[in-house]
């Protein structure tokens, strides 16, 4: 009986995945954009005990029950489809940052997962069917299996919506600056936002102009234009918060704190140091930064109003398998 270990790190969309053309698929309405978080990580192993009733999942020690571990067993099942083996998993899982960061951690998590438990079944699959598994997982895990920067390409159907790498790790030394203004898990989760997202009028906006952003962040990224790239990022973060506050019923991610913040970004900004905001599904706000401006940036983000504290994360590499023993 063999464990298989897996490393992943989540990752931060400068262009955001929001709303499903097919939500059991996890098919996203609109391709998107990422660049992995180094310093951040989850180690996931698996092994396949004999004859074990069911499966089991411990998360930072913490044994799981109820919807995660019925959310992993369904994961698993599509493992177990794809191996042809009917084998329950020991799942045991753990983050190198406090799950009260409020930082996404499924990213990492199904990414992690998708190569431990695809190696404990026997399987070996190609970075490209890495990616469209960790997909079934939570639709941007499938941008943490490359490496750097990623897109996520929204494809016409399962066999070609996922994520490859368009910039490696030192292209360009990014970091981000994550002000956690509230560690509580957010109210509603990112599951049923996206099924929420089709319910806003400026949805249909948001989904037809993204190919137009898309192009302009990738530019961005390539070029190592920094004023490119904040513009298009904060616009993009910007539109999708617009979507989920005229959703039905509407989502208001956003506490008091995450609007000073994002004012200050900005003033820091015109005071020419290299700093741009990012929101996903929650109010603690991600600030992209240069090598040059990430450790001003966060000795100014610790000194604000609301801020409990600022994790600093340079850009990361793939998914990696760290062991079968
Ligand atoms: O992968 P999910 O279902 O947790 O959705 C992620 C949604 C956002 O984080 C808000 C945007 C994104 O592209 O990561």
């Amino acid at each position: 009986m063999k464990t298989y270990s897996a490393l992943a790190h989540p990752n931060i969309a400068f262009i955001k995945y929001w709303g499903n053309r097919d939500q059991a698929l996890r098919l996203p309405v609109n391709g998107s954009i990422s660049m992995n978080l180094g310093a951040l990580e989850t180690r996931t192993s698996v092994t396949l005990p004999e004859s074990a009733p069911a499966d089991h999942l411990v998360i930072n020690d913490d044994e799981q029950s109820g919807a995660s571990l019925a959310r992993v067993s369904a994961f698993l099942d599509i493992v177990r489809q794809l191996s042809g083996q009917k084998a329950y998993a020991e799942v045991i899982s753990r983050n190198n940052f406090p799950s009260s960061a409020g930082v996404a951690s499924s990213a990492a998590a199904f990414a992690a997962l998708a190569l431990a438990a695809s190696r404990a079944f026997g399987l070996a699959l190609s970075e490209k069917d890495l990616s469209r598994l960790a997909r079934r997982g939570s639709g941007s895990a499938c941008r943490s299996i490359p490496a750097g920067f990623c897109e996520w390409l929204s494809g016409a159907g399962d066999e070609d919506s996922y994520a490859q790498s368009f910039a490696a790790p030192d292209h360009w030394e990014l970091w981000d600056c994550v002000a956690i203004v509230e560690a509580a898990p957010k109210s509603t989760g990112s599951t049923e936002g996206h099924a929420l997202a089709s319910t806003s009028p400026l949805q249909a906006a948001r989904v037809a102009d993204a190919p137009r952003r898309l192009q302009l962040c990738r530019e961005a990224v390539l070029a190592r234009d920094f004023e490119k790239l904040a513009d298009v990022i904060e616009q993009d973060s910007n539109m999708m918060h617009a979507v989920m506050q005229t959703s039905t019923p509407p989502l208001m991610y956003w506490s008091p704190a995450s609007l000073l913040l994002m004012s200050e970004v900005t003033a820091l900004r015109r005071r020419g140091l290299a700093a741009a905001y990012t929101l996903d599904a929650g109010p603690n706000v991600h600030v992209i930064c240069t090598a040059g401006s990430h450790e001003a940036v966060k000795r100014h983000l610790e000194g604000l109003p609301g801020v409990s504290w600022v994790l600093v994360s340079p850009v990361g590499g793939c998914a990696r398998l760290l062991g079968a023993n």
